[in-house]
């Protein structure tokens, strides 16, 4: 992993939109408002860990994991804590470092999950599952959420699983996710309108998708 400064490529190309929405890339006072305020929640015995439970249940033990928009890593924290072998991915450098502080078990990288190339940054086995928790994909630039689940699947094994939750209505959509999914050898399983996985209707205000990737054998 290298120690060298990373400058997010929030903007790729001049006049392009870009990649990542994330209020703390421009502002530091706002991500370190928002590890402190996970902190405060963690202190007080908040239940944090509904995402990373439903993870560990579909995973295999031991398990290789992404937590891709980890933020300062309470999902891949916890996984880790569970002995799953950890990597958590992030565009904001401010909250990695506090993932790294707070949660020494995992390995957490600074990228934007819209080029996202983990081979490239030293981690190229892919992963037996990927979770993409806490509203990250209403973050990621318009345009550029397609590129961001090619980009995820690329990094989940043969049967592996990807799961997406967020909030409906504010930009991205369950609808966006499956017209995003043709071409990445990954096929919707399952659906949940909750961590706890209530039922999904057309009306829920948010939404769990469990991504499924062919085994390889091509349906045979
Ligand atoms: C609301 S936070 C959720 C953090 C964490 N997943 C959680 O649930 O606690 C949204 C996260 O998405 C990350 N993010 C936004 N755009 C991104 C991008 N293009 N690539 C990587 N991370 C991104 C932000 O930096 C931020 O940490």
């Amino acid at each position: 992993m290298s120690d060298q400064p990373y400058h997010a490529p929030v903007e790729p190309t001049p006049g392009s939109l870009p990649t990542s929405y994330w209020p703390g890339l421009e502002d530091h006072e706002h991500s370190r408002w928002y590890t402190e305020r996970f902190r405060a929640m963690a202190r007080e015995g908040e239940d944090l860990e509904g995402e990373s439970r439903l993870v560990d249940t579909l995973a295999p033990r031991r398990a290789r994991l992404l937590d891709a928009g980890c933020g300062p890593g309470r999902h891949g924290g916890h996984l880790a804590r569970l002995g799953h072998r950890v990597v958590g991915v992030d565009i904001d450098p401010l909250l990695i470092e506090a993932a790294r502080e707070d949660h020494p078990d995992a390995t957490w990288l600074v990228g934007d999950l819209t080029i996202l190339d983990l081979a490239a940054q030293g981690e190229g086995e892919l992963f037996d599952g990927v979770l993409v928790a806490g509203n990250v994909m209403d973050f990621i630039g318009e345009g550029h959420r397609p590129e961001a689940v090619s980009r995820l699947a690329a990094h989940v094994r043969p049967a592996g699983f990807l799961v997406v939750g967020c909030r409906v209505g504010r930009g991205f959509t369950p609808g966006d996710l499956d017209a995003a999914l043709p071409g990445t050898g990954l096929v919707l399983e399952q659906r949940f309108a909750s961590w706890d996985l209530r039922p999904f209707h057309p009306h829920s205000a948010f939404c769990v998708s469990i991504l499924r990737a062919g085994d390889g054998s091509g349906g045979r």
